[in-house]
């Protein structure tokens, strides 16, 4: 398994819990750089204060951009409830995020491990595309880009029918992403309904886990309920399957590399994700697309971060 740094931006939101919990069960995180999406930025930061106090560690959680580069954008409340964790009630953590914007975290943290931090980007891209503008050669000093977005054969999840969540939330970030790094993993929404959790199993880990899992069981009670009304096969933790694939390039079983794109326009297609398949234009493979993952590797990673023996 790799064992990189890693540096995650994200809006926690459920399926970034789990993902966090990860990151701290498989590897180093150097921080957490926090974006609005799920809910906005008052209760991502919190989120974010809360879970690295459930996990007993001093992450340090950065606060970054509250709104989207230009137009402002709904959230997901409905999916991850109001607060973002489920609205269960917790006790807010006591401790505040750092007193640096999370935009600038990135560009510092990046500068000071040159070539050994793996980005793994689980939010919509507001605070990585203003890093990037601060730093235009951000993508050299850091290894590694994981994206969690898009949704490569137009099967979104917002109102907009081929945007994803992350994407759609703010698309001119995305571009000013997409259009500039080189080369990164994108982790997209229809990979992660492929890459479900069957009901049974995830009901299994999370009930048999530690302290992690108690909390994760909590806050993860709705976004569960939301999953099933809506007829998935499994509970769907799309940022916990890109952080799979960025502790562990190893679990991915195919991916094709293309130019993706952002349509930043159009009255039905804004913030989609528009894949060259053929490689008929200009710009060359920005993104290994990840399309299928070993799934028991998979979820080893995820019962392990809960303390579930289960598979494990
Ligand atoms: C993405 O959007 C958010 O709701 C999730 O946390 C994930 O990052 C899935 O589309
Ligand atoms: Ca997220």
């Amino acid at each position: 398994m790799q064992t990189r740094e890693l540096l995650i931006d994200t809006d926690p939101g459920v399926d970034d819990a789990l993902a966090i919990l990860m990151a701290h069960a498989h590897a180093d995180v150097v921080g957490l750089s926090i974006a609005a999406g799920n809910v906005g930025l008052a209760h991502t930061v919190g989120n974010a204060l809360k879970l690295v106090e459930v996990i007993g560690v001093d992450t340090p959680v950065f606060a970054g951009c509250p709104v989207p580069l230009i137009l402002p954008a709904g959230d997901a409340g409905l999916v991850h409830g109001a607060d973002g964790f489920g609205d269960t009630g917790y006790l807010p953590c006591t401790r505040r995020a750092a007193d640096e914007h999370a935009a600038a975290a990135i560009v510092r943290l990046a500068h000071e491990r040159p070539g050994r931090l793996t980005l793994v980007a689980l939010a919509p891209l507001t605070n990585i595309a203003l890093a990037l503008r601060l730093d235009p050669q951000l993508p050299s000093r850091v290894a590694r880009l994981v994206i969690m977005g898009g949704a490569v054969t137009g099967r979104g999840n917002t109102h907009r029918v081929p945007a994803e969540f992350n994407i759609g939330f703010d698309p001119e970030a995305a571009h000013v992403v997409f259009s500039t790094w080189p080369a990164f993993d994108l982790v997209d929404w229809e990979a992660c309904l492929r890459h479900a959790m069957a009901f049974d199993r995830f009901d299994r880990i999370v009930g048999s886990g530690d302290a992690r899992a108690t909390f994760y069981a909590a806050i993860s009670r709705n976004a569960r309920a939301f999953n099933q009304a809506q007829g998935r096969h499994g509970m769907i933790a799309a940022d916990a399957l890109a952080m799979a694939v960025a502790l562990d390039p190893g679990i991915i079983r195919r991916a094709e590399s293309h130019h993706v794109g952002i349509e930043l326009g159009g009255t039905l297609t804004r913030g989609a994700t528009v894949v060259d398949w053929e490689d008929r234009m200009d710009p060359p493979a920005n993104a290994r697309i990840v399309l299928d993952v070993d799934q028991g590797r998979f979820e080893v990673m995820v019962a392990r971060a809960l303390g579930s023996p289960v598979l494990a």
